[in-house]
């Protein structure tokens, strides 16, 4: 399984438009962007699916020669998996409208369920080619396929994770709105655990997790208070629904007993000091196994 991560930032990217955090000057002064949290799989290196819709897919797609259409028009992207309804999740499906066909989307029922009402963008995209909406099963492992219903050659298991229903969702019914996906190869057995949001180290992170060749975890915020430090009017990391990476009981205490061969921060927000490739968290990510994830990172599983 071929796995590139397409965009390595939390919602707002790398510089965020009304950002003057350190990290936001930084990048505006010439230092590295980043887009906002996507990744892209293949088990042939030909049909690719999409881990969730970046609104910055345009720039993702354009960066990646195998992401390119091969004739007059058409397109590798072949099916695309949503692990939330969150915007930054999402709006890259506006971006795919142009499509010829309708795109396979997995999504857990809550998810399927808010983007038919309340951000309704499949009821939208069905002016266009229109979305081919599946359902996302729990705890299940599902055979991915085409529009055609041919197999992908990749296996997935989606687990619920802890979190809270996105912002605009407070009228939804309880549902699954998070999950973390275990993906597997069914030819070489490489496996990917890819939760961008989490907020804890339970069952379900470790379900997903343990054993994978890769896991791409959470590594939005360093700390608990960290956006409201950086001048925002914001919930704690926790209450977001986002394990910090730093401080007691955070990911760099925990994510190394979850036995994942590999682990890589993604989603990462703009203010996070582990962006800073001197900073004393970085040094402290690092000592501890763990790896800061970058747009353009390739893995062969
Ligand atoms: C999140 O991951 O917590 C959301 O994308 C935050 C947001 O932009 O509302
Ligand atoms: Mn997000
Ligand atoms: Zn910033």
């Amino acid at each position: 399984m071929r796995v590139i991560i397409l965009g390595s930032a939390a919602g707002g990217g790398l510089p965020q438009w009304n950002c003057g955090c350190a990290n936001c000057r930084a990048a505006r002064d010439g230092g590295a962007a980043r887009t906002q949290s996507s990744v892209a799989v293949s088990a042939d290196g030909e049909r690719w699916i999409l881990l969730n819709a970046s609104p910055d897919l345009r720039v993702q797609l354009g960066a990646h020669r195998s992401l390119w259409p091969r004739g007059a028009r058409g397109t590798p992207i072949t099916a695309v998996i949503l692990t939330d309804g969150e915007i930054d999740h999402t709006l890259g499906l506006m971006l795919l409208r142009e499509g010829t066909s309708k795109l396979p989307v997995y999504a857990p029922t809550g998810v399927a369920a808010l983007l038919g009402a309340e951000w309704p963008l499949y009821r939208v995209l069905a002016a266009y080619a229109g979305v081919d909406a599946r359902a996302l099963p729990e705890a299940r492992p599902l055979q991915l396929a085409d529009a055609g219903g041919e197999s992908l050659g990749i296996q997935c298991t989606a687990l619920p994770v802890a979190r809270r229903p996105p912002r605009y969702a407070h009228a939804a019914p309880a549902a699954t709105f998070d999950v973390g996906l275990r993906l597997r190869d069914e030819r070489t057995g490489g496996t990917l655990a890819y939760i961008p949001t989490a907020g804890a180290v339970d069952d379900a992170v470790r379900g997903t997790a343990t054993g994978a060749d890769v896991l791409l975890f959470d590594g939005t915020f360093w700390s608990d208070g960290e956006l409201r430090a950086a001048g925002a009017d914001a919930p704690t990391a926790r209450e977001m629904g986002h394990l910090p990476v730093g401080g007691p009981a955070g990911g760099i205490e925990l994510l190394p007993r979850v036995g994942a061969k590999r682990t890589v921060l993604v989603h990462i927000n703009n203010t996070n000091p582990i962006l800073c490739r001197t900073s004393g968290e970085r040094a402290q990510v690092e000592a501890a196994g763990l790896e800061v994830g970058e747009d353009g990172m390739e893995f062969e599983l």
